[in-house]
């Protein structure tokens, strides 16, 4: 699989992206540099190699017959179906085609779930949606020139939530209780817990249809299908899955904030795929400890940044290429309960059932008493102990970019600065293979704590720093650093003045660190001395960035 993925010779790359070598938004292509690094870390036990040898010929083989019989934009259809990639389609895979045939949905096998209490509460909750601005997309500058009708349409008639209102019973909402073993305030687990790491890769992004969801993914997936018909709760890149954290406790009541890293499919066959994946999913829920009452839920997509969500959508019938890739403002995508959860039957003292819901009579008033928390942290620190779980290299803090010179002046460091298209912390594609490999790495993450100062930056948040004729100081910081910005990210070290003593381009860091199999694999093996090639290379990066500031220094 690894050999599909950028087997493309300079020729066609530079009729691909005539650019000459300087990427694009648009060209998606570092992506799969990245994954390159990552395949060819992952392909190397040797001796699995006579085994694979052999089903890799058998494969290929079944798949020129499939090219053969379906032409590849039919095999393109048939492998977005075969999630196990066996160029067999069982009854399972065949689902969301006979569903869309016979406009039947078998029952939904939903394990454990739905402990259906006729006694217990129920919860309404709304949905609201302000769509996309396609004006705030890059393609937009130029009116979306190259960019077909077919690929936009799941975005541009995405108007409104699937599904504006709908009834959950609290039970439902146990999924956000702590597991056993924690229930502290400030404590954190996985509520989905993601199946993505260096050796994992990706998950394809030939596909419609979301799996069949599992477990305590069938709330958050019930949730999202309120906004989109097909949410993919396991977003295809890191970060994946749902974390949680207490943010408030008592006797009774738990104050949990979460956080939700999944995407929607825009488009169905016969376009080519549109992934919108919004930066994060959010919100914070107030429940019973035996989620028998639910005071409160409210989920949704920050939009305080400029721009929140990512897009990468295929124009063409490949898994590895024809990738098209844009950010956007989202101006509000949220769920929020119309009030607390009440009993749908209530019983009078006589032990009769009374239902609360009777049109006849005059509706019931609840009261509910006001929660006093007996132990809380703030909102912020609770979000950041979500983030530190979700993103380990958040061991070093972030600082934004102003903070972060002022913090360098002050205590003589040197700033490490990261200047990229969209943002580090969110989905966004552009921050996704430095975050993986080395900005996670331990010797990486001692040598920041100990010599820099770190922040990371938008492109476009620069730029407006740079205009702002209020600030000088900061817009010649500004200046200095998009002077040196190439796209998609640029790694600086930088003097508390902003003089840039160091720089790299992610694209070269990764060509830097991509290893070709014919070359290096042999001699590579996960027992003996593993270490990571990108962790070396940046390490050498930063130790170059301490050198060449020392002169400056010493002048
Ligand atoms: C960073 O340095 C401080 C003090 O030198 C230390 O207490 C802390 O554990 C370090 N953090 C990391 C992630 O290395
Ligand atoms: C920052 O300081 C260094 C060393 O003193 C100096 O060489 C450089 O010109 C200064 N840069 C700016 C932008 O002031």
């Amino acid at each position: 699989m690894a050999a599909d993925v950028d087997k493309r010779t300079p020729e066609e790359e530079s009729k691909i992206w005539p650019q000459n070598g300087h990427r694009t938004p648009g060209s998606g292509s570092w992506i799969y540099r990245g994954m390159w690094t990552l395949l060819m870390i992952c392909a190397v036990p040797v001796l699995a190699f006579g085994i694979k040898y052999y089903q890799d010929a058998q494969l290929l083989k079944r798949h020129e017959e499939s090219v053969r019989t379906l032409g590849a934009e039919g095999l393109f259809l048939f492998s977005s179906l075969d999630t196990d990639r066996d160029l067999y389609l069982s009854p399972e895979e065949f689902k969301p085609i006979a569903e869309k045939l016979t406009g039947i949905t078998p029952p939904v096998d939903i394990e454990e779930e739905v402990i259906h209490d006729p006694n217990g509460e129920t919860l309404t909750l709304e949905a609201k949606m302000q769509p996309l601005r396609l004006d705030s997309m890059t393609k937009s500058k130029d009116g979306f020139l190259g960019v077909s009708h077919s690929s936009l349409s799941g975005l541009r008639s995405w108007k409104s939530p699937a599904v504006p209102s709908s009834s959950f019973s609290s039970g439902q909402f146990r999924v956000f209780l702590p597991p056993k073993n924690k229930g502290e305030v400030g404590d954190t687990w996985w509520v989905i817990p993601s199946e993505l790491n260096i050796f994992t890769g990706y998950l394809p992004n030939n596909r419609y249809h979301p799996p069949t969801p599992k477990g305590k993914e069938v709330l958050i997936h019930t949730l999202l299908s309120m906004f989109h018909p097909r949410p993919f709760i396991k977003s295809r890149f890191a970060p994946q899955g749902a974390v949680a954290c207490i943010r408030a406790s008592n006797d009774f009541y738990y104050d949990i904030v979460f956080r939700i890293h999944a995407e929607f499919q825009l488009n169905d066959v016969p376009d080519f795929p549109f992934w919108f994946t919004p930066g994060q999913f959010t919100g914070n829920i107030v429940l019973s400890k035996d989620a028998s009452h639910v005071r409160h839920f409210h989920l949704y997509v920050p939009s305080d940044r400029s721009l929140n969500v990512d897009m990468e959508w295929l124009y063409g019938a490949s898994e590895s290429s024809n990738m098209e890739v844009d950010i956007g403002y989202l101006p509000q995508l949220e769920l929020q309960s119309t009030g607390p959860s009440t009993p749908s039957v209530i019983v009078d003292e006589q032990g009769n059932i009374i239902d609360s819901r009777d049109g006849s009579g005059e509706p019931i008033q609840f009261v509910f008493e006001e929660i006093h928390w007996s132990s809380e942290i703030g909102q912020q620190e609770a979000a950041r102990r979500l983030e530190v779980t979700l993103y380990p290299f958040k061991k070093v803090s972030y600082l934004p970019f102003s903070e972060a010179f002022e913090r360098a002046g002050a205590e003589k460091k040197l700033v490490h600065s990261i200047l990229l298209w969209g943002a580090l912390d969110d989905q966004s594609c552009s921050g996704r293979t430095l975050r993986e490999t080395v900005l996670e790495s331990s010797p990486v993450l001692a040598l920041l704590n100990q010599s820099f100062i770190s922040s990371w930056s938008l492109v476009k948040e620069l730029e407006n720093m740079q205009a702002d004729e209020q600030n000088p100081a900061l817009s010649e910081k500004a200046r200095l650093h998009l002077e040196k910005y190439n796209f998609p990210v640029e790694m600086m070290v930088a003097l508390p003045n902003g003089t840039i003593v160091h720089h790299i381009n992610a694209n070269f860091f990764l060509d830097q660190t991509s290893m070709k199999p014919e070359e290096e694999g042999a001699t590579f093996s996960f027992s003996g001395g593993f270490e990571d090639p990108s962790t070396s290379t940046y390490i050498s990066f930063l130790k170059e960035g301490l050198e060449r500031a020392q002169e400056y220094l010493t002048q």
